[in-house]
């Protein structure tokens, strides 16, 4: 039996990080705790607009397990962005919010027994799931070292600038937070660096701030892409397995979408190239023991064409990053135009996301995970 992945929670309490981002705090009517790991994200489906569908956006926790019953997350204003703006503008203690359950695979399992060093690289808004990370790992881990790499424009745009403050005495000597400001209002300090947070900088830093080969520890980065990109080329210098290495992405870029091939026998083929024109197609979903058959234009992706005709596939992002709409292609062809959100593995398993998927061929059948 399923269980349902929605949830309606009451906002208890809001913090006022920075001029242009919120912490939203919330909890079920009856305080009891929701199941998340470090790292996770939650859905938030926000009616904005009066007559459309609410919209949903992701929105990681910057909560960790032990704060249970609270589950917390940290929004920052998009200039022009329908949430973001919605959500920093009318949010109030008091009011409801319908969310989907956590979900993510951007997260750490604490171990007691671990003696394990993390470094966490992160710009604006990327903060936030390594705050969950970093506070799950300090509290449950008492011989792990957390050293925080952490992008920002000034001093006054650092997101849960007293809470590191307090980590950081709370925990000295296990935790540092090393601040990169492009353009700082100060004239810095023992852990302040100027610049852009790019592959020289932070190589530098890990130089001066690590004392462990950088191949022995465990590397959490979320950012802007080109942030993503340039810690990728620094770790990739210094000889760090790509196993050792985890991010999550809040925006999709345009060319991550590459070609899946080479998929054994016995479900469908998935693929990101183009050479294959997207025409009217039918394809059948099978969710929750039922099977739908659905008609999907070319202009629609499935996830789209499923809405339109009411059946109520689980989703997020709508942009192939949270995997929320994750589903198997036991058939057929289908093309994705972002992939992010799925390993290799996953693609040569027939693993597709809805939400970016089109249809090649009539026989496709997706079952929703
Ligand atoms: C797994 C996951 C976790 C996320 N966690 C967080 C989080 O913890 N905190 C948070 O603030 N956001 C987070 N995001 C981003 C969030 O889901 C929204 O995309 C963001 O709030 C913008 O939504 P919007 O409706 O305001 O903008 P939209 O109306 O959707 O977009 C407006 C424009 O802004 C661009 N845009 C969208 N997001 C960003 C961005 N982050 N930076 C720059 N440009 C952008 C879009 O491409 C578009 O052009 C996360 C996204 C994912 C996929
Ligand atoms: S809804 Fe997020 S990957 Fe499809």
């Amino acid at each position: 039996m399923s269980t349902s992945p929605y949830l309606t929670l009451n906002v208890v309490d809001l913090t006022h990080e920075t001029d242009d981002c919120v912490t939203i705090h919330l909890e079920r009517a009856d305080r009891q705790p929701i199941a998340s790991q470090p790292g996770q994200f939650l859905t938030l489906i926000v009616p904005c607009e009066a007559g459309k569908r609410p919209a949903r956006r992701s929105y990681s926790l910057s909560s960790t397990p032990h704060e249970t019953p609270r589950l917390s997350v940290t929004v920052k204003r998009v200039p022009g962005g329908l949430v973001s703006n919605y959500l920093l503008d009318n949010v109030q203690v008091g009011q409801q919010l319908e969310v989907m359950a956590p979900m993510g695979n951007f997260t750490v399992q604490p171990n007691a027994a671990a003696a394990r060093s993390l470094v966490l690289i992160g710009a604006g808004s990327g903060v936030t799931p390594l705050m969950s990370i970093l506070k799950a790992v300090l509290h449950e881990e008492p011989q792990s070292q957390v050293l925080l790499v952490y992008g920002n424009r000034n001093e006054d745009s650092v997101i849960f600038k007293t809470q590191l403050q307090a980590l950081e005495q709370q925990y000295a000597g296990r935790f540092q937070v090393e601040h990169v400001y492009s353009q700082p209002l100060g004239s810095g300090g023992a852990h302040q660096f100027k610049g852009r947070l790019n592959r020289t900088m932070l190589l530098r830093i890990l130089e001066q701030r690590h004392a462990l080969p950088p191949a022995q520890a465990e590397y959490y980065m979320c950012g802007p892409e080109g942030m993503m990109a340039e810690a990728r080329a620094a770790l990739d210098l210094l000889g760090v397995p790509a196993e050792r290495i985890h991010r999550e992405s809040f925006v999709a870029s345009a060319d991550s979408a590459e070609a899946a091939a080479g998929q054994p026998e016995g479900h469908g083929t998935v693929t990101a190239d183009d050479d294959d024109a997207i025409s009217a197609r039918t394809v059948t979903i099978q969710y929750e023991g039922t099977d739908y058959q659905i008609e999907v234009r070319p202009d629609q992706t499935i996830l789209e064409a499923a809405l339109d005709q009411d059946i109520d596939l689980p989703y997020s992002c709508q942009a192939g990053l949270c995997t929320a709409c994750r589903g198997k292609c036991h058939s057929g062809k289908v093309h994705l135009d972002e992939r992010e959100g799925l390993s290799d593995s996953e693609l040569k398993q027939g693993y597709v996301l809805v939400c970016v998927g089109h249809p090649l061929t009539n026989d496709v059948v997706i079952e929703i995970d």
